[in-house]
């Protein structure tokens, strides 16, 4: 069994095969979710909303984030482990440098950041300093306060061309991966085909190299919103690993997501 690492998604971008993606807290969960062959694990800063019951992720700390790192790592033989930076915990460089370093000592082997420009120069400096970086744009959750709720984003050609614009520029400026949350599907594929490296979707539509979900979404057990982007695997299978083969099997098929889960 190998393992997952930025090379090997590159190459299934090359050969075009979809990849799938789910977050993950704890070691149990992390275990299952890796032997099923989920290809990449996310410690998310939703764990703020999925975990600790807040209304955004806002509240969540380094702390946090690095205690589960250090659970789900135990958990993962094969998966590539990616924690969040959480919220300001990456604002200046030198919080940058020690909050990543702190992520990666606890098991990560990538970290995720939320933004578009004024990002570049971080990206560069972790990149160069040996700390592999996963951008984030689009609905990026940590600006819910700046962008008025948890709203579609890149719906005008404006903030569409400033989307793909960041997209292209954090891959220049060294990131090997990039999540795309919650904006039109065209807009979504036009990143995925400028871009090298590969590209994970969440509610982006069906054309993104790889799709991410949030594993309470796929078990069914979120309260309150469930956003429409997301499916439940767990009603139609019963059981929680027959759930996630299910959704590996959809993703790698092309099932999943459905026009149902796709913003145009
Ligand atoms: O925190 C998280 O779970 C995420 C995914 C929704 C991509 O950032």
């Amino acid at each position: 069994m190998s393992k997952i690492t930025s090379s090997t998604l590159r190459t299934f971008k090359t050969e075009g095969k979809k990849f799938t993606a789910l977050t993950a807290y704890d070691a149990s969960f992390a275990n299952a979710f890796d032997s099923e062959g989920v290809d990449v694990l996310l410690v998310g800063d939703s764990m703020g909303m999925v975990l600790q019951g807040h209304n955004d992720t806002l509240p969540v700390t380094v702390d946090d984030i690095a205690y589960h790192t250090r659970c789900v790592r135990r958990g993962v033989e094969r998966a590539l482990l990616i924690a969040d930076m959480p919220f300001m915990s990456y604002a200046t460089p030198e919080q940058t440098m020690i909050n990543a370093t702190t992520l990666m000592q606890a098991g990560a082997n990538m970290v995720k950041v939320e933004g578009g420009h004024w990002l570049l120069e971080s990206v560069k400096m972790l990149t160069e300093r040996g700390i592999p970086v996963c951008g984030h744009l689009g609905l990026t959750p940590q600006s819910v306060h700046v962008f008025g709720g948890f709203k579609i984003q890149g719906r005008d050609a404006d903030n569409a061309q400033r989307i793909l614009d960041e997209a292209k520029a954090l891959e220049a400026a060294g990131a090997q991966l990039l999540v795309v949350e919650c904006i039109p599907a065209p807009l979504a594929k036009a990143i995925t085909d400028a871009l090298t490296i590969p590209v994970i979707g969440i509610g982006a539509g069906a054309d993104t190299d790889g799709q991410i979900l949030v594993m309470h979404d796929v078990l069914g057990i979120s309260s309150g919103y469930i956003p429409r982007f997301s499916k439940n695997y767990l009603k139609q299978t019963g059981e929680i690993r027959s759930a996630v083969r299910a959704y590996i099997d959809e993703v790698t098929q092309g099932v999943f997501p459905a026009e149902e889960h796709t913003f145009s």
